[in-house]
């Protein structure tokens, strides 16, 4: 059984959505067993709690460098014995020790068809917002490893939703959310949680 850490920052929807796979035997040998937040106020800590799942808080603004944050961070994912960690609308960027600490174990959902509408500076709102700017007629979700390029890691799952007349950020924002963000995201996590995602360079294969 692997040890699934999710990280949050918000509202923790994508948790709510893994959460719920779990509990429906959609998530095979794997358990949430720690959900932390960078923000004390996040609504995902109470969708934590209400499941009987430990949480804990990190923020960066309590740590003087970003590398003592980084450092703290990690060993906190140590000590919590983590498998799998996903990154679940976490808006706070990894460091490097973290990230080659749990190399090809960290799954990070982002709300776009990447490499359309990602990278630095494009996170939550701003996401939908420069894709009905651009005027494209199809955006999606992608969840996908994260490695120390932003949004650059190893694609696992994406998966394409129509943009529509008089689309609002939040309108569009919410489409994404049900008919990818939820859906592929814990497929991803099954898939991992069962050795089916095999790694070759920055490419994945999906053994099913
Ligand atoms: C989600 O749309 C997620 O894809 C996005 O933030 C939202 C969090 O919502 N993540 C990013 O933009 C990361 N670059 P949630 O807290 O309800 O899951």
């Amino acid at each position: 059984m692997k040890n699934i850490v999710v990280l949050v920052s918000g509202g923790g929807t994508n948790l709510q959505a893994l959460i719920d796979a779990e509990k429906s035997g959609l998530i095979n040998n794997g358990k949430i067993t720690c959900v932390v937040s960078s923000n004390p106020e996040a609504y995902a800590l109470k969708r934590a709690s209400d499941n009987g799942i430990s949480t804990d808080i990190i923020r960066r603004k309590d740590f003087k460098t970003f590398e003592e944050y980084d450092e703290k961070l990690t060993a906190l994912l140590i000590s919590k014995n983590a498998d799998l960690i996903v990154l679940a609308g976490f808006m706070t960027i990894l460091g490097k020790k973290v990230i080659s600490a749990f190399k090809n174990r960290i799954i990070n959902i982002h709300p776009a068809l990447i490499p359309s509408f990602c990278g630095e500076g494009f996170y939550g709102l701003k996401v939908h917002e420069k894709a009905l700017e651009k005027g494209v007629k199809l955006t999606g979700a992608t969840a996908h490893f994260v490695n120390e390029i932003c949004d650059g890691g190893p694609i696992i799952i994406q998966k394409a939703v129509e943009i529509k007349n008089g689309d609002t950020p939040e309108v569009l924002q919410k489409r994404v959310m049900e008919e990818a963000e939820w859906k592929i995201l814990p497929k991803a996590v099954s898939l991992f949680c069962e050795d089916k995602i095999k790694i070759i360079g920055n490419k994945t294969e999906i053994l099913e």
